[in-house]
């Protein structure tokens, strides 16, 4: 568990273990006041971000230590000044840990390979992992386990966040079902692997493109915007076209079980990949969600330094 840079590379234990450490954490954060006395955590951002910058900045905080905030528009590095494998090597003469948002998932494999400091993946085009352990710490709060829950996520399949959902929960050994159009099905490397993963942990994993068979009885609703980051401007009229089917909406909701949670990373956008009356409603569990990723990382940030 040197660095966090995909859920498939940490195995199941490695993910539950942080989960408890995550649920000390926040049931007792005094307790964890001064453990990164001194340690600096560099922050760089290629992608805006609220929650993310937010929540290990604060993070840091409560553990005792310090945040840098470093944008890359205005660094050398990457821009054709300075190489990733030097600015990285350098980061890790001053900094204890880093963490990246970043357009290509190829850039963190490169600062990972030359870091001799831990490096989180804080989103990459690819993944996010880290709001993955922010949702599995929320599951399990409002559910009581994991284990044979089933997890429906509706929209985009081919994103960072559907990614790195179908890592988690296959791992943790959720059942996972995704309901996106064709033309945006997830990366087929990641479903043969997760196919894996779910088969390893009892769980199953469905991929459709009928969004009521994917919601249809699951303890848990979740999507993501359809305007990631990295998606051209241009493209939303499209994209609005092809993912409504897809939309989270009321009628929709209530194919799901009955006690069912929404979830959804945020930021999001009503009317859009869901409906207001959804995410404003009862079953929404958005914000609790947002909170998580504080307690969530804290827990990460103590692992990877070899504190807890
Ligand atoms: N969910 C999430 O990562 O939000 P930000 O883009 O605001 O960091
Ligand atoms: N899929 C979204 C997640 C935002 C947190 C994006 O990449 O913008």
């Amino acid at each position: 568990m040197k660095h966090l840079i995909s859920l498939k590379d940490w195995s199941p234990e490695a993910i539950f273990d942080v989960l408890d450490l995550a649920v000390k954490v926040k049931a007792a954060p005094e307790q964890y006041a001064d453990v990164l006395k001194q340690k600096t955590l560099l922050m760089i951002f290629e992608k805006p971000s609220l929650r993310t910058r937010i929540s290990f900045e604060a993070g840091m905080t409560q553990l005792g230590g310090h945040a840098i905030y470093y944008d890359m528009s205005t660094s050398p590095m990457g821009g054709g000044k300075e190489t990733i494998e030097d600015s990285i090597k350098v980061i890790s003469r001053m900094c204890d840990l880093v963490m990246a948002r970043l357009f290509r998932h190829e850039d963190i494999l490169e600062m990972a390979q030359y870091a001799t400091i831990p490096v989180i993946n804080a989103l990459t085009d690819n993944s996010h992992p880290c709001q993955i352990l922010a949702d599995l710490l929320t599951v399990q709060e409002k559910k009581g386990s994991l284990k044979g829950l089933t997890l429906a996520y509706l929209g985009d399949g081919f994103n960072n966040v559907t990614h790195s959902l179908m890592y988690g929960c296959s791992k943790v050994g959720m059942n996972i079902r995704i309901g996106s159009p064709e033309a945006h099905m997830p990366a087929v490397e990641v479903t043969e692997q997760c196919v894996e993963f779910a088969q390893e942990a009892g769980s199953g994993l469905l991929i459709t493109d009928d969004p009521a068979e994917a919601v249809q009885g699951a303890d848990v609703v979740y999507t993501d915007s359809w305007m990631s980051y990295h998606i051209p401007k241009e493209e939303e009229a499209s994209r609005i076209k092809v993912f409504t089917p897809y939309q989270v909406s009321d009628v929709l909701m209530e194919e799901a079980a009955t006690d069912a949670i929404f979830m959804n990373c945020l930021p999001a956008l009503r009317g859009a990949e869901q409906s207001a009356g959804v995410i404003d409603g009862p079953q929404s569990v958005v914000f609790d969600e947002a909170e998580n990723r504080l307690h969530a990382q804290k827990a990460v940030l103590l692992k990877l330094s070899g504190v807890a």
